[in-house]
């Protein structure tokens, strides 16, 4: 299970676009973090097409080096200051090239990133990426440039997004910006500001531009999905204060997904992610109803103690979470369930922490992330709370979790032996150049013999073998699907 817990230093990922014609200069654009890092890297890539910019995927000839950069955790931030350093050998050589930084590493650190990293001239938040084309001209007129203002309602919905580093199958489609939950141990209400949902009429159009371009599937993205509420614009929580006119046209997370389902029958429809206290049973519904929406949810419960929950500032107990997994088995059966659980938190006993492991084993889900505590400067907890567990509690604990994961993970692949699943191709295997290899609906990572099959063709596969996080079997011919 250790591949699961999320290290951000194998996130970083250089991207290439096809080159627009009459382009001259060279954009090196990485990600770090969440899916919606990556996500966002594709809006800027668009803008800075319109501005004269290719991509490259060699940093050495870039004139514009950009690092869309990640907060959640110190090692996140730790990493992007490495890749700050190779900048700096580079530019040493090229002094020609800008480096600027973005995303919430951005956002948080504001103009303190233009003092303490002297390679850095440009500063740019998550909501400021319509504004490059002004930054980039003050950096080009030799002045440093910084704009970290977070927005009310932008929500990037007129921009088509340049599909970077694409297989061509798979495409992430953000529908939600920001969060209102304000968990205490997490920095994103700072970094990406208060919650705001994009107009369904650019969502649908998006997915049907993604159909036409012969894309598969696509991840419907936000910090919490569930809570998705268009009312014309605007912050979520301002919706108290909208028309009654506009209040009787809201389109909620469960109406958005039954249209962009309905409107692409062969398109598989995922989601990411879900808050407890938001999942409502209209949206278990609908993913019952419509074959196309993968029955897989992304489920943090972060803490399986009501105590932690609480000090969390998490609006769900462990009984209404597993309440809630109840209601997702009747309604969905054979649903995938993935998790994320911080171990360490401030004040953790071990009996919270037992409280964690017998979750796990009542709900036992296909996989999960993982992670110890890491305090984050401003957040609820760093300023009420002492950061109290010692780094090996926290490690022996994480170890127990990591375990325990990996036994269920293993207890789910050992049960689709010999059964026949569903598979999207997406590309060759990692390990091996004869295999395909794609996903489940479940979530889970097939492989299998390539035969005549191809990326992008849906799949009936029999499961002959397993290990705890892969099924490997055979093709038995296409799903009725493709
Ligand atoms: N320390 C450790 N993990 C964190 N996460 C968020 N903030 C922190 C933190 N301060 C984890 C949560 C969240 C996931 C994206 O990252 O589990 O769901
Ligand atoms: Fe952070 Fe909680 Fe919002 Fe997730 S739901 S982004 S953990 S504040």
């Amino acid at each position: 299970m250790e591949e699961k817990v999320i290290d951000e230093t194998k996130q970083g990922q250089s991207l290439t676009l096809e080159a627009r014609k009459g382009n001259t200069r060279k954009l090196f654009i990485e990600s770090y973090g969440c899916q919606m890092n990556f996500s966002d890297s594709e809006i800027v890539a668009s803008i800075l097409a319109n501005e004269g910019f290719n991509t490259t995927t060699q940093l050495e000839e870039a004139d514009l080096v950009l690092v869309n950069t990640c907060s959640i955790r110190d090692k996140a931030e730790q990493t992007v200051r490495k890749r700050l350093e190779k900048y700096n050998a580079v530019k040493r050589i090229n002094p020609g090239m800008k480096v600027g930084v973005l995303g919430c590493m951005a956002e948080r650190l504001k103009e303190k990133f233009l003092d303490e990293e002297k390679i850095v001239d440009m500063v740019v938040g998550p909501d400021a990426y319509k504004d490059l084309p002004n930054l980039l001209k003050e950096v080009d007129e030799g002045r440093d440039a910084v704009n970290v203002i977070l927005s009310r309602d932008e929500t990037y919905g007129d921009i088509s997004p340049v599909r970077l580093g694409t297989n061509g199958i798979n495409a992430l489609v953000s529908i939600t910006r920001g969060c209102d939950n304000m968990c205490t141990f997490c920095v994103v209400p700072f970094t990406r500001g208060r919650e705001r949902s994009r107009d369904p009429l650019s969502i649908l159009n998006e997915v049907a531009d993604l159909a036409k371009k012969g894309f598969k599937e696509v991840t419907l993205l936000g910090q919490n999905v569930d809570s998705y509420l268009w009312y014309g614009g605007g912050l979520k929580k301002d919706f108290k204060k909208a028309s009654e006119m506009e209040k009787a046209t809201a389109t909620s997370f469960s109406q958005l997904l039954a249209m962009v389902a309905e409107a692409h029958p062969k398109m598989r429809i995922r989601f990411s992610t879900s808050n407890p206290q938001d999942m409502t049973e209209d949206v278990l519904h609908t993913m019952a109803k419509y074959d196309n929406i993968c029955n897989s949810i992304h489920l943090p419960f972060q803490s399986g103690s009501t105590r932690i929950l609480k000090e969390m500032n998490r609006q769900h107990t462990r009984e209404e979470y597993m309440q809630l997994i109840d209601k997702i088995n009747e309604i969905i059966p054979e649903c995938g369930l993935s998790q994320d659980i911080i171990t360490g938190f401030p004040t953790e006993t071990e009996e919270d922490h037992q409280d964690t492991l017998s979750l796990m084993e009542y709900v036992k889900f296909n996989f999960g992330f993982m992670f110890k505590y890491s305090e984050r400067p401003g957040t609820m907890a760093a300023r009420k709370l002492e950061d109290d567990i010692p780094e090996e509690i926290k490690k022996r604990r994480l170890t127990e979790i990591v375990d325990a994961q990996q036994r269920h993970s293993a207890y789910h692949t050992n049960r689709s032996l010999g059964k026949v699943v569903e598979v999207l191709i997406e590309r060759e295997s990692k390990k091996s150049n004869a295999h395909w290899s794609g996903r489940n609906p479940q979530n889970l990572v097939v492989v299998f013999p390539k035969e005549d099959y191809k990326p992008g063709d849906f799949v009936m596969v029999k499961v002959t073998d397993c290990t705890s996080a892969t099924l490997i079997g055979e093709a038995i011919g296409y799903s009725e699907n493709n």
